[in-house]
């Protein structure tokens, strides 16, 4: 979580640069933001509450408050920016709690990204030694930690010395008032950095596509490593072996993914949309990659498929694609809680990693461990450049494109669209798989349409006000619920839990009253007789009975159709789910795009 974008170079609006970076990076966090800006060894810091996204840089606006971008007069001068979009951990949505962090005379200044797990220790030591402290953040303690160092030692020992002590996650850049560098240093956070066009220019930041305006000249910082740009150089130093290394340039061929909303409203509902075409793409995936992975599946002793959020629910119903199509066990994990499974694995298991970000905190553990077990890791990602994509053996891209929506939908489809086709694999019938897919993805595309969206609109209007509701599968529709739950709240705030029809009469169905709404996913598969009796114990208790279904059944009280896809009935039950969300969102006046407490790519545990 949270978005670092710092700029070093000689263009004069390096504050301007940092702000418009820090915008393509909100994805990461958007309850507050700040930047500083060096210059003639003086350092200004300009923070806000709220969303960066609708801040325009002003100049005058800053010459009068906390940053200057008038004052530099040689435009040879070399200028320092760096900059934050804050999603909280320590401490409440403040001002004071906002990045960039600084000791009392603004000495060191930095921004940082991941969490510092013995922070209060280290802090309760400082506080003895008389540093104050203005923020509730570990982020401050890490800028006090390096100015107590710095009574002995250079900024650049300090930090080596500082990052010794932090124990957890973190990126940060950091940049001292009489000293001429930028330094980074990263361990389990994602810290890129922007070569520019001039090599004398470089960009710092969370994610590639924040930079890529200026420059597609990327060094990947990769965990343990800092780097340090001084005099229009960078120079590199392993953290953990103790010594300077050399790092590569890499072009990218990224083209700048310019996500605007078009004619849609919001970037979700636009998302929602694209899956017309985006499952095609996931049908058009490379079949000898799909083969490979479906062999590797074959001869592994154990296979762990793993994700957070909605790419874990996309793996459980993995694991129930497996078992159906290739009768074959694999086994599920939350990347959270994948460190329990560590006991089971061997170098001869495979870990299969699903994720949008490629950069969620908890799934990147979770390879950690299975690496140093040996494991063979495969990652189902969206973003191609991302860490899970770099530390992986084999990579398959899912080819959504860019996902801006906090809540994910394309992403979604195209993960179960990749799961499917490599369960078919798995049974000797990829063809099968890709026939079934295009069929999939073209029912979707007559799906998708004004009145279809209408449709579901008038259901929206009937439930917006509702405290509560429920979801209700078997079988691969099982997660299926879960999934439509988590799209619920995300953007609804509705409260909303998704069950396994069967386990409704152990305990859930005392929740239902009168007029309780409760989706159904029906299925023609072998769970339809059970799934619509426990509509039906709903229906008998007051319940009223949404069906997601290809036929209408006569339990339904309202009737959601979806085309009869065999196995692909998880990626057509989830979407008008999705359109449900997203219309009680926007009837509901919540953001559907930045919900509240969220972020897109949690990099945090
Ligand atoms: C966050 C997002 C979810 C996403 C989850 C995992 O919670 O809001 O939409 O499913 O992270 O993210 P990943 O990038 O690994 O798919």
């Amino acid at each position: 979580m949270c978005g670092i974008f710092s700029y070093y170079g000689k263009k004069h609006n390096a504050p301007e640069i940092v702000v418009e970076g820090l915008k393509c990076l909100e994805y990461r966090g958007y309850d507050s933001w700040g930047i500083a800006y060096k210059s003639n060894d003086k350092i200004f810091i300009h923070k806000k509450v709220g969303k960066i996204s609708d801040y325009t840089i002003n100049k005058d606006h800053f010459r009068s408050s906390e940053i200057s971008i008038g004052e530099v007069e040689d435009p040879n001068e070399i200028k320092i920016s760096i900059g934050h979009s804050r999603w909280a951990t320590h401490g409440g949505v403040t001002k004071s709690n906002a990045h960039p962090h600084f000791t009392e005379d603004k000495d060191i200044v930095l921004v940082h990204n991941g969490i510092f797990e013995n922070y209060l220790e280290v802090k309760a030591f400082l506080q003895k030694k008389g540093h104050n402290f203005h923020s509730d953040t570990d982020t401050e303690v890490i800028a006090h930690l390096i100015a107590e160092h710095c009574k002995t030692h250079s900024f650049e020992d300090s930090i080596k010395l500082a990052c010794k002590e932090i124990e957890g996650r973190y990126a940060f850049v950091a940049i001292k008032k009489d000293s001429k560098q930028l330094i980074s240093a990263r361990k389990g956070s994602p810290l890129i950095i922007g070569v520019g066009k001039n090599e004398d220019e470089y960009y710092v930041a969370s994610d590639i596509p924040a930079f890529l305006p200026y420059t597609n000249k990327v060094i990947y910082l990769d965990d343990n490593q800092m780097s340090i740009i001084e005099d229009g150089k960078i120079r590199f130093y392993d953290l953990e072996k103790g010594k300077d290394i050399e790092k590569r340039i890499i072009e990218i061929d990224l083209d700048i993914e310019h996500a605007e909303k078009g004619e849609f409203p919001h970037f979700m509902i636009k998302e929602i949309m694209e899956q017309k075409d985006t499952l095609h793409r996931a049908c058009n995936a490379n079949s000898e990659l799909i083969e490979q992975v479906a062999n590797e599946i074959k001869k592994a002793f154990g296979t762990y498929i793993v994700g957070c959020g909605t790419a874990g629910k996309v793996c459980m119903v993995g694991e129930y694609l497996f078992s159906a199509i290739a009768k074959k066990h694999i086994n599920f994990s939350f990347g959270s809680e994948f460190s329990c499974h560590k006991h089971f694995l061997t170098d001869k298991s495979l870990m299969i990693c699903v994720s949008q970000s490629g950069e969620t905190a908890d799934t990147l553990e979770a390879i950690e461990i299975a690496k140093e077990k040996g494991v063979k890791i495969v990652s189902i990602v969206n973003v191609e450049s991302s860490t899970m994509a770099r530390i992986s053996d084999i990579v398959i891209p899912i080819k959504a494109g860019l996902e801006k929506a906090v809540a994910s939908t394309k992403a979604t489809t195209s993960q179960l669209a990749i799961l499917t086709l490599l369960a078919y694999a798995c049974n000797g019938g990829i063809h099968e798989g890709k026939q079934l897919l295009i069929d999939t993805a073209g029912q979707i595309n007559d799906m998708l349409n004004p009145r279809y969206e209408g449709y579901i609109m008038e259901l929206a209007k009937r439930i917006k006000d509702v405290e509560s509701m429920y979801i209700i599968g078997r079988g691969s529709n099982y997660p299926i619920a879960l999934e439509a739950a988590i799209k619920l709240q995300e953007v609804s705030y509705i409260h909303a839990e998704g069950f396994a029809g069967g386990e409704l009469k152990h305990g859930p169905i005392a929740l239902i009253s009168e007029n309780t709404p409760v989706i159904a996913l029906v299925a023609n598969d072998e769970c339809k007789k059970e799934i619509l009796s426990n509509a039906m114990e709903v229906k008998s208790r007051g319940g009223y009975i949404i069906g997601v279904s290809p036929d209408n059944h006569e339990v339904f009280d309202y009737w959601i159709k979806v085309p009869d896809t065999g196995d692909a009935s998880p990626i057509v039950n989830i979407i008008p789910i999705q359109i449900l969300s997203y219309q009680l969102a926007v009837l509901r006046k919540n953001d559907p795009d930045q919900p509240r407490n969220l972020a897109k790519s949690v990099t945090v545990k």
